[in-house]
């Protein structure tokens, strides 16, 4: 499994996204597909991305009972995605589902990762409206380990947990980590971040990068940029 820099493309409209990602020319970046681009342009949009030679990591976060979770993921499977994700609060019969849904016939499948507390959930919520009393570290790990015991690839975390996933988790239990800045860059509404080099260092397996490079004003030169602190 390599190393790879995933640009965050949240575009409001297709037409956008692949103006952005004609910019690129030969070169075939990583994409990550969110909930808006998907729900506005519906499952063509990963069709025509992946016709043009990307690989696309489709962000839809699934969370509902296994048995839906697991015929959802037989459909984006079926999409030719290469890695998707679902959160690992719908428990380990939902993850199980999950896998058994996106293994396609020959035995392959898209990269499954969890997320585990969203970064937008504080302490007070977890405690107060979520109703759990463990501290949050401690939450994240646990979720990160029952992903892993389902038989998931990885997770969704900060850079800063990296570390600290691949302790619990094992070295080849994936860390995708978006909040990354360049040194000189704006942070924007990110709280905790990393350049693409101290990711790198941190042990990230792959960045998930978005306004560092879409804002940038050139994006392909920000985007290798990002390629050369974290891959090369
Ligand atoms: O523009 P920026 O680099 O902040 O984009 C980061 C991307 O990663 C966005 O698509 C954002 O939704 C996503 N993300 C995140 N923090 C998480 C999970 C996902 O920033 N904990």
């Amino acid at each position: 499994m390599g190393k790879d820099v995933i640009i965050a493309c949240d575009f409001s409209s297709g037409q956008k996204t692949l103006e952005f990602l004609d910019r690129f020319g030969e070169k075939k970046p990583f994409v990550k597909i969110g909930m808006e681009l998907f729900y506005s342009e519906g499952p063509e949009i990963v069709r025509q991305i992946k016709k043009r030679g990307h690989k696309i990591f489709l962000d839809l976060k699934l969370h509902d009972i296994p048995n839906t979770v697991k015929k959802s993921m037989a459909v984006l499977s079926g999409l030719d995605v290469d890695m998707t994700n679902l959160h690992a609060a719908g428990g380990s019969k939902m993850m199980a589902g999950a896998l058994e849904g996106l293994t396609r016939a020959d035995g392959t499948r898209p990269i499954l990762i969890a997320v585990t507390q969203l970064t937008s959930t504080d302490t007070e919520t977890l405690k107060n409206e979520l109703l759990i009393n463990t501290p949050m570290a401690e939450t994240v790990m646990s979720y990160a380990e029952n992903a892993k015991n389902s038989g998931l690839d990885g997770v969704v975390c900060s850079p800063l947990e990296a570390e600290a996933v691949h302790d619990r988790c094992g070295k080849g239990f994936i860390t995708v980590t978006p909040g990354i800045r360049f040194a000189d860059g704006d942070i924007g509404d990110q709280k905790r971040v990393m350049t693409p080099a101290e990711a790198k260092k941190a042990g990230s397996d792959y960045i998930v990068v978005g306004r560092p490079i879409t804002a940038a004003d050139d994006p392909v030169a920000a985007y290798m940029r990002c390629v050369e602190e974290f891959v090369d």
